[in-house]
Formats: structure tokens, C-alpha cells, sequence
């Protein structure tokens, strides 16, 4: 029997995931990310655009020097800087990858880059050799290739193949294409460009049609060994492919796709959504496929009664197989330091410090008390939170009282600790989140629009974790923040003095990839 194609996963959620509004991650959170998409499996990690900022560059070293397993890859532009800059940022990786590219649609190249179609094909060459002076691994991808023309595009490809680059990705940016126009794309292309097989074709689809996913599988089918996705489709504006539905995809329908993804420890994809979703503050929607709170849920009695006598009437996968309810640990007060850190450690969550671990355990120690059972989704909402209360934040929470009455005006008495310095304040509101938000301001003045509020519950039952989600807006730039108690009014406060915090630092400039003028 033929040995089927591997199907190349490389993940973007460090790096396109990240260009979503209100997305940023901290370096620290990008490694818990990174590590566990190694936990999954992927064969790349995009950790990030090292010459965004001097903290961008330190963020994907820092992923470089922590992924072992995969290979890390850095964004670049087709210039000096850009390419010299991911070089470095990736040069403690055990295996690494820069990724150049330039646009190539006669729109972008006229009004963005104000380049003929000569020059764009001189630096896309130009690119690709100054990055193998960094690596062999060297991948381009010809921006806004969807809307680019065929010949055009067989040219640069030819071209940038002969200087050595070893992945030609074919990016959909704008989300345009159509499942059944993308896959030809991806055969023509492969049939028409002399050295095509000196490459390995990968695809790179935004979601703006809802057709991410479709996009992708059909190039699949027209060839390409590679397709680049991010965990819950997280990623610029409708986000890109999401990586849960191509891999299932691919899995579940191995009757039609002549490639595997046997490689992907498919378990470990609702851990590492969930860890996506705490850290990002994009919640998973209910009936988001393969990780959505519903995605296995059978309501109907019908549905029930199929299900219980023969599994497979309704459903085409097995929940375990993506990690619902795998190893569904649950700890309760009596579970010692040990249980703890190494439900944890299996979870993908590893500690910096004695100090952090003593923090969380703590964290894990009082929640215990209010909560019967503790399980994985209680623990990853309360690491994110005590790690993000951990860091030495600007604004701390001290103590909060609400009181909220029936035909009363709710009020909050706050302590806030901001720089050092406590501050006590009372305020009334609307409602008693609106009293602790008019509290908070009446702090720090922080001047931001709150824009979206949401709370979910990280588990079954009345006695559940709150987490609460909110995004803020302030002169242009957009924050989110979580934060997770068994009170809601407290995760509120929590999610709210996140968001504030992450504004500290947003000052820095910072360059996005492809909006910003490079050459
Ligand atoms: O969407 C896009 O074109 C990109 C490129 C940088 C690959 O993200
Ligand atoms: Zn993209």
C-alpha cells in the first residue's frame, strides 16, 4: 500500500491570530501558546513578526529557545531589516523558518508598494536569498496571491523556487476565493510552473467568505502539502482557517484526501483552544465546530436515542478523539501541591518560578473552598488569572464591596493599588458592574471606551467560574482583558484592571506586517 502525503500544519496563531484587534499576547503567554500547539504536534509554529518591536523580536526568541519539536517560524518582509531581523530572533531554534513576502496583486502592488511588476519579482528573489543566508528553510508567499494573475504569479514563483525557496504559500488574503476557483489555482499553478516540484505548495486562507476551511481542503485536494491555520480561527478581521476544522477534516474524511495528519495528537485541540480563547479573550462560539461548548452536545431525544444505540447515526467523530472529556481530572480541596502541578504540567502549563506555582496553588486553594469539584477548565481560567495578576502590573485589585438592592442604586467601595500607591474610592452605577467600572475610572482615568462585556461560565452548574471577557477602546488601539471568579462582579473587575494593564506598554510603536510602508 502507498504511504500516504504528510500534511504540513503550520500554525499562525502567534502571528496572524495575534494581528486580530485586541488579540496581544505577552511574550510569557505566547510560550505557554507555543508549547502547547508543540504538545499538539504542529509541524510549524509562526511565532510572530520579530521586526514589529524590540518586544516582538524578543517574543519569538523567546518561543525559538522554548519549542524544541517544531520548527519556528519568523514573518518578514522582503526587506534588509525585516529578514535580518528574523534571522536573529530565531537563530537559538532547534529548527527554523523565515518566511518572506511581498503582494503581488496589481492592486497591491500599484497602490500599496508603488513597485512595477519587475521590481516585485527582483525583491522577492532578492528576499528569499538574504534569508537562506540565515536558514535553508526559507518560505514565500506572494501576498494577495488569490487576487493576483496567473502568469504573474507562476513568475515569481519560478523565480523565488530557483533562489531557494523551499515552500511557496499562496496566500487568500483578503478571503475572495471560492473553494472550487482555489483548488484549480493550486493545480494550474502546480502544473504550470516549471519547478513546482522543487516545492512544497501551502495555502493561507482568511475567513471573510465564512470559506477559510473550504478554501483550504481544496487546495488540499489540487496538492498542497501544506496549510497554514490558527487554533478557534483566530487572525485578521474574520480570522483564517481555523486548525481544528482542517485537521478533522482531513482526519474524519480520510476516504477522500490523499494526505494524513496522523502526526497531530488531535487529544490535546480543546486544551488548546481553551488556552487560546483565556489568554486571547476571543471566546469560543457554542456551535464553533470541534470545540465549541455544543459541537458534541445531543440535545434532541431523537438524536439521544440514536446516539446511545448506534454512535455513528449522528455523529462522525468521537469527542475523545479531540479531547472533550479526555482525562477530565477533577481535584477538590484535599488535593495536594503535587496533583495539582502535575494536572497542570499535562494541561501544558508550565511555571516560571517556585513563586508562581506557590501563587497558583494558592489561587487553586481558595477556589476549592467555594467550589466542590475542580476541573480542567476551572484550573487553565485560574492560571491565566493568577498569572496575569502575578506580573508586576501597574493597577492591582485589593478589595471590592458591592452592594446592589432592589429599588436601590447599586454602589462599590474599591481598593485599587496603582503603582505602589493605595487608592479607596466609592461609586454608584447602573447596575454593580457599571458601579465598579465608574469606580475604577474614577482611579485611573483611563479615558477608554468599554466596547464589548461578556461573561460566560467556565463550567456546569450555579457554583461555576465566572469569566468575564471585556474589550476597550482608546485612541485607536484595542485591549481586551479577562478575568475569572466565582463572583461574577469580581471576574468583572478583574477582566476590566487586565485590560487597563495591557494598555501600559501600548504606547510603544508597533509595525503591522502588511499595513505598514516598508520599501
Ligand atoms: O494574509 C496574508 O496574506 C498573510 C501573509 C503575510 C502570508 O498573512
Ligand atoms: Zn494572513
Amino acid at each position: 500500500m502507498n504511504q500516504k502525503d504528510h500534511l504540513i500544519i503550520f500554525d499562525t496563531t502567534l502571528r496572524d491570530g495575534e494581528q486580530s484587534p485586541g488579540a496581544s499576547m505577552s511574550k510569557d503567554e505566547k510560550i505557554r501558546i507555543a508549547k502547547s500547539l508543540e504538545k499538539l504536534h504542529v509541524d510549524v509554529i509562526e511565532a510572530g513578526f520579530p521586526a514589529a518591536s524590540p518586544g516582538d523580536f524578543e517574543s519569538v526568541a523567546a518561543v525559538a529557545a522554548s519549542v524544541k519539536d517544531s520548527t519556528v517560524c519568523g514573518l518578514a518582509r522582503a526587506t534588509d531589516n525585516d529578514i535580518d531581523a528574523a534571522g536573529k530572533a530565531l537563530k537559538v531554534a532547534n529548527s527554523a523558518r523565515i518566511h518572506t513576502f511581498i503582494a503581488t496583486s496589481p492592486l497591491h502592488m500599484e497602490k500599496k508598494l508603488r513597485m512595477t511588476p519587475d521590481e516585485v519579482v527582483e525583491r522577492a528573489v532578492y528576499a528569499v536569498k538574504r534569508a537562506r543566508n540565515y536558514t535553508d528553510n526559507v518560505e514565500f508567499s506572494p501576498e494577495d496571491a488569490g487576487r493576483s494573475e496567473l502568469d504573474f504569479l507562476c513568475r515569481v514563483i519560478e523565480a523565488t523556487i530557483d533562489a531557494g525557496a523551499s515552500t511557496i504559500n499562496i496566500p487568500d488574503t483578503v478571503g475572495y476565493n471560492l473553494p472550487d476557483r482555489f483548488g484549480q489555482l493550486i493545480y494550474d499553478l502546480r502544473e504550470r510552473v516549471p519547478n513546482s516540484d522543487k516545492a512544497i505548495f501551502s495555502v493561507h486562507c482568511h475567513n471573510d467568505l465564512g470559506l477559510a476551511v473550504a478554501n483550504s481542503l481544496s487546495a488540499v485536494l489540487n496538492g498542497a502539502r501544506q496549510v497554514e491555520c490558527t487554533i478557534n480561527g483566530l487572525g485578521e478581521r474574520a480570522g483564517n482557517a481555523a486548525l481544528e476544522e482542517v485537521v478533522m477534516s482531513v482526519q474524519t474524511r480520510q476516504d477522500i484526501f490523499d494526505c494524513q495528519v496522523d502526526h497531530i495528537d488531535t487529544t490535546q485541540i480543546v486544551n488548546c483552544s481553551r488556552l487560546v480563547s483565556n489568554i486571547t479573550g476571543f471566546p469560543v462560539q457554542p456551535n464553533k465546530a470541534i470545540v465549541g461548548a455544543n459541537a458534541f452536545a445531543h440535545e434532541s431525544g431523537i438524536h439521544q436515542d440514536g446516539v446511545i444505540k448506534h454512535r455513528e447515526t449522528y455523529e462522525i467523530m468521537r469527542a475523545e478523539e479531540v479531547g472533550w472529556n479526555a482525562n477530565r481530572m477533577v481535584l477538590g480541596k484535599h488535593s495536594g501541591r503535587n496533583a495539582f502541578s502535575q494536572r497542570l504540567q499535562e494541561l501544558g502549563c508550565h511555571f516560571n518560578s517556585e513563586k508562581e506555582l506557590n501563587a497558583a496553588f494558592a489561587s487553586f486553594k481558595e477556589l476549592a473552598d467555594k467550589k466542590h469539584e475542580i476541573y480542567d477548565e476551572d484550573l487553565q481560567a485560574l492560571i491565566s488569572d493568577t498569572l496575569a495578576n502575578e506580573k508586576n502590573e501597574t493597577v492591582k485589585l485589593l478589595s471590592l464591596k458591592v452592594t446592589s438592592e432592589t429599588g436601590e442604586t447599586p454602589r462599590a467601595a474599591l481598593t485599587l493599588s496603582v503603582n505602589n500607591e493605595e487608592c479607596m474610592v466609592d461609586a454608584s452605577g447602573s447596575g454593580p458592574v457599571d458601579a465598579v467600572y465608574n469606580a475604577i475610572e474614577k482611579i485611573v482615568h483611563s479615558g477608554a471606551h468599554l466596547q464589548l462585556y461578556s461573561v460566560n461560565n467556565v463550567t456546569d452548574g450555579t457554583d461555576s467560574q465566572a469569566e468575564v471577557n471585556v474589550r476597550l477602546e482608546k485612541e485607536g488601539h484595542i485591549i481586551t482583558g479577562q478575568g475569572a471568579d466565582i463572583d461574577i462582579v469580581i471576574a468583572s473587575a478583574k477582566a476590566y484592571i487586565t485590560a487597563l494593564n495591557r494598555f501600559v506598554g501600548k504606547n510603544s510603536p508597533r509595525q503591522h506586517p502588511q499595513k505598514t510602508e516598508t520599501v
